[in-house]
């Protein structure tokens, strides 16, 4: 068995005892996912993983997804998302994200049909920077300012991909493919979602990729999308990972959003990115639309 150890009030706990590349039983398998699903983010440290290994963990929370980024794809296994500054033997960037700053984000916020569980495992890390924080959407949507929450009540965000992508520092990250472009038109959700089980709301937020609210006029709706920013990036409401080589977390994109700190170019840093379709039953899911702006009608 295993216990567990509680890093942050609300959101993140360790999980202290487990051997992810050995094969797990049905009570630990069905603990774990209740874990997952009530705190949002996991951390297993000391891991030893090949990618199939990794895979196999990983789908225990649901069906690994391919991402539109099939040019960060691991050679080997193409639902493992590389993440790294490293370059191959021709000087090609052998994965995405690079040494830059990550804003507050949540990964899949530009699709219709996000997959929200999410897993990071650490291969290697700089000395300094390349820090990762979560924060917690469901303990800041309760401590939101009520004339705020009826502000964006029923109200839907603009969420693009071609923003997240013009916030990249390198041209390589920067590029996609043409079937990546088709597969990423503007999309709307849904700023506020109920969790299936518990009825409780948190918020769903990426300021990565959100142009504006649907029906406000851009100024305005940008405006508003500030000061909820503003009110959810609280101290409180965070979690600071401090990275060791070895270490994997798991998360839930549905209620939390995460950043980035950069770190030295010259540094190395190697990270394996797994993306699960969670079980929308027991986690918050969006509720994405193709855009108006995107359908025919004048922006
Ligand atoms: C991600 C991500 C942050 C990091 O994997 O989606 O944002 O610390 N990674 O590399
Ligand atoms: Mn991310």
């Amino acid at each position: 068995m295993f216990e567990t150890r509680q890093i942050h009030p609300t959101l993140a706990r360790e999980v202290v005892g487990l051997s992810l590349w050995q094969t797990l039983d049905d009570a630990t398998v069905a603990e774990l996912r209740d874990l997952y699903a009530q705190y949002g983010v996991l951390v297993f440290r000391r891991q030893a993983l090949s990618e199939a290994e990794f895979a196999a963990f990983c789908t225990l929370f649901g069906p690994l997804e391919r991402t539109v980024r099939s040019d960060w794809a691991s050679p080997t296994t193409p639902e493992v998302t590389v993440l790294s500054n490293l370059k191959d033997g021709l000087g090609r960037p052998i994965g995405g994200l690079g040494d830059g700053e990550l804003q507050w984000h949540s990964d899949q916020s530009y699709m219709m049909k996000p997959a929200t569980g999410a897993a990071l495992y650490a291969l290697e890390l700089p000395a300094a920077g390349g820090e990762t924080f979560w924060v917690d959407l469901r303990a800041a949507y309760a401590k939101m300012p009520r004339q705020l929450r009826t502000q964006i009540a029923g109200k839907r965000a603009i969420f693009d991909y071609a923003k997240r992508l013009a916030g990249y520092g390198r041209e390589s990250d920067r590029q996609i493919s043409d079937e990546a472009r088709r597969l990423t038109p503007a999309v709307t959700h849904a700023l506020i979602r109920a969790h299936p089980e518990t009825g409780l709301g948190s918020l769903y937020l990426d300021s990565t990729t959100t142009i504006g609210i649907d029906s406000m006029d851009t100024t305005s709706g940008l405006a508003l999308l500030d000061e909820v920013y503003a009110s959810a990036t609280r101290d409180e409401f965070i979690y600071a990972h401090q990275w060791q080589v070895g270490d994997l977390v798991l998360w839930d994109n549905g209620f939390t959003m995460h950043r980035r700190t950069p770190f030295d170019p010259g540094a190395r840093r190697l990270m394996k990115r797994m993306t699960m379709n969670l079980d929308r039953y027991r986690h918050v899911m969006p509720d994405g639309r193709l855009s108006q702006s995107e359908v025919g009608m004048p922006i």
